[in-house]
């Protein structure tokens, strides 16, 4: 009768040790020596889905924090919790660039969302960590709308109000210029290449036939071309349907390790009846969603079929993610 108690004890002892992290804050570099002969194509990393909806500024009237908050870090707070992806959709409030999360909520002819983090604190954020980690970080833009244009119909931004963003966004230290901007698959870049003497931003922007990067192209932002990412989200709040339509998805287009750059888009989406209040909000279907990868993924895997973009809700900063990623790139990407 001694032995079940004593193991009792015991583990209520190991419970109560804080949990090492397997990896730092810079776990690029620390492991560049694995996979800095690397390109992107053979690497795993997390990344966060609506990256700048940790804070809810302002919004419209049916929005509220249970159907548009879909972090609790901030960009800073992902970037240490280790994740190197960032979907961050911009748009226009009050006269300043902010992260937004909007809808067009057909049924009622409006438009609804709320803003984030500033645009002026993503870019604070990134370069305080940047100036003491030399990783790699990726900005996806797109979803941009001027919210100050009256929500029966958000127009996308003009030219001029790109130009303005891009123009902001360069105050972020260590932009990335490949030497053949234009034209570079970023795919195909090692990871030493970027951040082998420096850390490394690289700005990827939603392709539109009206805008162009003009002489921002050879700035750090490239065309979603050069980042060609296979990025179908499942569009429902079930688990299991999300679980079995995004790994057959990694199966089908990841059947060699360079078929697609792929990203599982591991989010789950609210009904109408959660996004009116009633049930889950996303931060719970997150919590949710989000323990299920660390299991539901390992057996998916093979040396042929894992994905690049490990994307998320509700980033956390207990190592889980990053530890996935590392997982994948030291037993099956090469
Ligand atoms: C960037 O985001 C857009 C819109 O969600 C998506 O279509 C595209 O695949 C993304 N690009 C990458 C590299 O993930």
């Amino acid at each position: 009768m001694l032995a079940p108690l004593f193991l009792l004890a015991l583990s209520s002892v190991v419970s109560a040790i804080p949990v090492k992290r397997a990896q730092p804050t810079d776990w690029m570099q620390a492991n560049i020596g694995l996979l800095g002969s690397r390109p992107l194509i053979n690497i795993a990393i997390p990344g966060s889905h609506d990256a700048g909806m940790s804070q809810i500024n302002s919004g419209t009237a049916f929005s509220n924090a249970a159907n548009t908050q879909t972090q609790t870090l901030s960009i800073g707070g992902q970037l240490s919790a280790g994740s190197r992806y960032f979907d961050i959709r911009p748009v226009i409030a009050d006269g300043l660039y902010s992260t937004g999360h909007y809808s067009d909520v057909t049924q009622i002819g409006s438009w609804q969302g709320s803003n984030g983090e500033s645009i002026a604190d993503v870019i604070s954020d990134i370069n305080s960590f940047t100036s003491s980690n030399n990783e790699l970080i990726i900005i996806n833009l797109s979803h941009a709308y001027d919210t100050d244009a009256g929500n029966s119909d958000y127009p996308i931004f003009t030219q001029a109000q790109w130009d303005a963003l891009f123009e902001q966004l360069l105050g972020i230290n260590h932009l990335y210029i490949d030497p053949n901007p234009t034209t570079v698959d970023l795919t195909t870049v090692t990871l030493a290449t970027f951040i082998s003497s420096s850390p490394a931003v690289v700005v990827v922007v939603q392709p539109d036939d009206t805008i162009d990067l003009g002489t921002y192209a050879s700035q750090g932002f490239y065309q979603y071309s050069q980042l060609n990412a296979y990025n179908e989200y499942s569009d429902t709040a079930t688990l299991s349907t999300m679980e079995s339509g995004q790994l057959a998805e990694l199966a089908a287009q990841r059947a060699t390790p360079t078929q697609t750059y792929f990203l599982l888009s591991w989010t789950l989406t609210q009904d109408t009846v959660q996004v009116l209040g009633l049930g889950d909000s996303i931060l719970t279907l997150a919590d949710e969603a989000v323990p299920a990868l660390y299991t539901a993924l390992p057996p998916a895997l093979s040396t042929n079929t894992y994905p690049n973009i490990l994307f998320i809700d509700n980033f956390q900063n207990d190592g889980q993610m990053v530890d996935l990623a590392m997982t994948i790139n030291t037993n099956y990407a090469s």
